[in-house]
């Protein structure tokens, strides 16, 4: 198994478990005055905010927290999935002042609910990749993959449904929920410049921030939760009851966004990795050094200073995922995806389980690696399932599930 691991990654990446060094993990419970969390109070009021800043430090940057003034246009409403959903275009303008910051959403709505529970996620090459159906009006901002692009870098007519095998539309409308998407590129194109053009530029005045202050993964979680805002003024949404989907460098984002904004009442990540749910500690797979290299633009600049030493940092991923508690959190791994680490993302997801039990809510209730192909967990969720790094119908299954069993 380790040949067939190591295929599928860049050589110089340890894919040996034997290789992990021995480490140890900053205790989320352990405050800075000596003392222990013991209960819900002192978490939310002293030592939440504590590890919520250090994140913002070491690794995410800040988000800003003012409140521009932004409209909303419904594009289009129609009816899709044979009858079963409608469809509905929304566009965010994001503030007054610039109409170019805008967030165009795809929604899909339960014809069998009058207020629908929702997964919202951010797509990775247009809104026109979700569904083969030419409805979708094909998102405007450029994007990252050459191969996908027309000469002035916006999204080609044949990207239309390319991504539609990672969007179980159908399964996911059958089942009560509904399915809030954007192109994540009408925040940020995700290129080392693409905060040059993105919304880092554009509102930097507007929301009194520089764009080093933060990072890409923090102005796209930024927009994650104006979306937000555009869901609750939706009388057919259940705002209550939003569950965010990220998958891979999304995934990373959703984490972060989920730890941001507590209005998201469920968080799922898909093989986030490095960065995301995996743990850096153990140096297996991507690395910090990896992610900065290849991405610099995700991060803060302070992550950089943790290249080749994630132990000196306060925090690991465990503490991002004990900040999603007391709501609902599924991590989830695939067995050909060893660069995004599986074993570290169930151990990071172990770990995260004593901040739950302050809420008195169970994690995983395990920490030996379930079978393939298996879901675990309580509140916390894992699975780890065959095939290579992608979102599949089986994950899908899991979700769907999840959200049934959990906003009942
Ligand atoms: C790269 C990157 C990962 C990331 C992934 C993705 O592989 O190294 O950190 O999660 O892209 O977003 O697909």
């Amino acid at each position: 198994n380790t040949h067939k691991s190591s295929a599928q990654v860049p050589a110089g990446t340890n894919v040996d478990e034997s290789k992990v060094k021995p480490y140890t993990l900053p205790d989320p419970l352990q405050m800075q005055d000596g003392k222990k969390v013991t209960n819900v109070n002192d978490w939310n009021n002293i030592q939440r905010p504590y590890i919520y800043h250090l994140f913002e430090e070491n690794v995410y940057g800040r988000i800003p927290r003012i409140k521009l003034t932004q409209t909303f246009r419904v594009r289009e409403t129609g009816d899709a999935i044979g009858g079963l959903a409608t469809r509905k275009q929304i566009r965010i303008y994001l503030s007054t002042a610039d109409t170019s910051a805008f967030i165009d959403l795809l929604l899909y709505l339960p014809k069998s609910k009058t207020k629908a529970p929702v997964f919202v996620g951010y797509n990775f090459n247009g809104n026109q990749t979700v569904q083969a159906d030419p409805a979708i009006f094909i998102s405007e901002n450029p994007l990252r993959d050459s191969r996908l692009k027309n000469a002035d870098g916006t999204a080609s007519d044949s990207t239309r449904g390319i991504a539609s095998n990672s969007w179980d539309v159908k399964n996911i409308i059958k089942n009560g929920i509904g399915l809030v998407t954007a192109y994540y590129g009408d925040i940020e194109v995700d290129t080392k410049d693409g905060w040059q053009t993105g919304i880092r530029t554009k509102l930097k005045d507007e929301l009194k921030i520089q764009p080093a202050e933060w990072s890409a993964i923090s102005a796209w979680a930024w927009g994650l939760m104006r979306i937000m805002d555009y869901l609750e003024q939706d009388s057919n949404i259940d705002a209550k009851h939003v569950a965010l989907f990220g998958h891979s460098r999304l995934g990373k984002t959703a984490l972060w966004t989920g730890a941001t904004d507590q209005r998201f009442a469920m968080v799922i990540s898909n093989e986030s990795g490095e960065g995301g749910a995996a743990l850096a500690r153990r140096n297996y797979g991507e690395t910090i050094k990896d992610l900065n290299e290849r991405f610099p633009h995700w991060f803060v600049g302070k992550y950089r200073t943790y290249n080749n030493n994630a132990s000196a940092m306060p925090v690991d991923q465990h503490m991002l995922l004990s900040l999603i508690a007391p709501r609902p959190l599924y991590v989830a791994s695939a067995e050909d995806d060893q660069w995004s680490d599986p074993k570290g993302e169930f151990l990071s997801a172990v770990n995260a389980a004593s901040v739950y039990a302050l809420f008195g809510k169970k994690g995983l209730g395990t920490d030996k690696m379930p079978p393939l192909n298996t879901s675990v967990g309580n509140t916390i969720r894992y699975h780890e399932r065959t095939g290579k790094h992608a979102v599949t119908e089986f994950d899908w299954q899991q979700y769907i599930k999840f959200v049934n069993e959990q906003f009942k």
